[in-house]
């Protein structure tokens, strides 16, 4: 059984390691590469630690860390840690992002146990209103307390843009971090080894006329961009890289003449939701073997642009194949390009099975 199935192909995935691990080094910035875009999959792990360039794997589930513990990069929790997971987070990960004093004690007591020093990272909220401190100075209260911890060491600092808010990040609220940093180095002779200016919305400040990446930030957190080959500001596409190194493949289960507006009273579909018909007559209709429970219908497009998306319910995709040049029948293989959510997905699902290839 193969389908349906997620395609990776390693020798573009590599390319486009390359292309962002080199533009990061020529603006000496370190890489935490984030797994959890790939569900930390064992194959993808040992390509990307085929990369001296990367120095961190961040991932938001302590499960993926446990995965690769074997892996010589330093691992990293990028949620902020749920109190109730703390053994396991002083265990598994050398680095934790943090904004809760309360969490950073407990963290401090476990490092103890377990006689271990803990590295955190302070999280600072620069408007995107997800994680982080939000008032300089809980910041700095916070600071002073954890200084008199003695197993925990306060390794840097960090933002993350571009995701609930979906700020855009920019020399002037990044600038913000640089000022945090040198309050801190001021007030409590603290230098930190990690300023994290943001994920794969930070790279298009390497490249922009209009504005650049603040001096002083030493680190950015990449997952989307090594697997979809573009920048997440703005989304732009570098040409250097690949788009598809991910493909999506699904499975033709039926194929008939059917009319494209359904027949009796409608009412709401398998979600709850009251749906919308559009009548265009007869239409060649077209299942493949995969569902909503797999991946949501907005985060993929098939690569064969005369083929449209109708709808889904958990387990069937429905295809409109009239205007399809090609023939395709019972059996024949569907394509198609993902998003950041479609590959977030099927890595997810037990169900979509993971092929590499050359
Ligand atoms: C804290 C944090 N940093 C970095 C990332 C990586 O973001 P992206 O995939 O846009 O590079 C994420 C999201 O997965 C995140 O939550």
């Amino acid at each position: 059984m193969k389908n349906p199935r997620i395609v990776v192909d390693r020798t573009k995935l590599r390319e486009n390691i390359s292309f962002i691990a080199s533009k990061l080094k020529n603006h000496e910035l370190s890489i935490m590469a984030v797994t959890k875009v790939f569900n930390a999959h064992p194959q993808v792990i040992a390509l990307y630690d085929e990369f001296p360039e990367i120095s961190y794997y961040g991932d938001s589930r302590i499960e993926n860390l446990m995965s690769y513990q074997d892996s010589k990069k330093q691992k990293v929790l990028i949620r902020l840690p749920m109190i109730s997971e703390i053994p396991e987070v002083v265990q598994y990960a050398d680095i934790s992002f943090n904004s809760e004093l309360e969490t950073i004690k407990q963290l401090d007591q476990e490092a103890e146990k377990q006689k271990k020093k803990h590295k955190i990272v302070l999280m600072v909220d620069l408007g995107d209103l997800r994680e982080g401190f939000f008032e300089r100075e809980e910041l700095y209260e916070c600071i002073q307390a954890v200084l008199k911890l003695e197993n925990i060491q306060i390794y840097g600092l960090g933002v993350n843009l571009t995701c609930y808010g979906a700020i855009i990040p920019s020399s002037k609220n990044l600038g913000n971090l640089i000022d945090i940093q040198n309050e801190i180095k001021q007030h409590y002779d603290l230098t930190l080894e990690m300023i994290s200016g943001g994920n794969s919305s930070s790279l298009y400040l390497l490249d922009s006329p209009k504005d650049i990446l603040p001096k002083g930030i030493n680190n950015l957190r990449i997952g989307e961009s090594f697997v979809l080959g573009r920048e997440t500001a703005y989304g732009g596409e570098y040409e250097q890289m690949h788009q598809d190194a991910f493909t999506l493949v699904a499975e033709i289960v039926e194929i008939k003449v059917k009319p494209s507006y359904p027949i009796g009273e409608i009412g709401v579909d398998a979600f709850g939701k009251k749906p919308h018909y559009v009548d265009k007559g007869n239409m060649k209709r077209c299942i493949v073997a995969i569902g909503q429970q797999d991946v949501a219908l907005d985060d993929i497009a098939p690569k064969d642009k005369s083929i449209e998306l109708l709808g889904a319910s958990s387990d069937h995709l429905l295809l409109d194949l009239t205007h399809t040049k090609q023939e395709y029948k019972v059996g024949d293989e569907i394509e198609f390009l993902m998003s950041y959510g479609s590959v977030l997905s099927t890595f997810t699902s037990k169900y979509v099975k993971k092929e590499f290839i050359r």
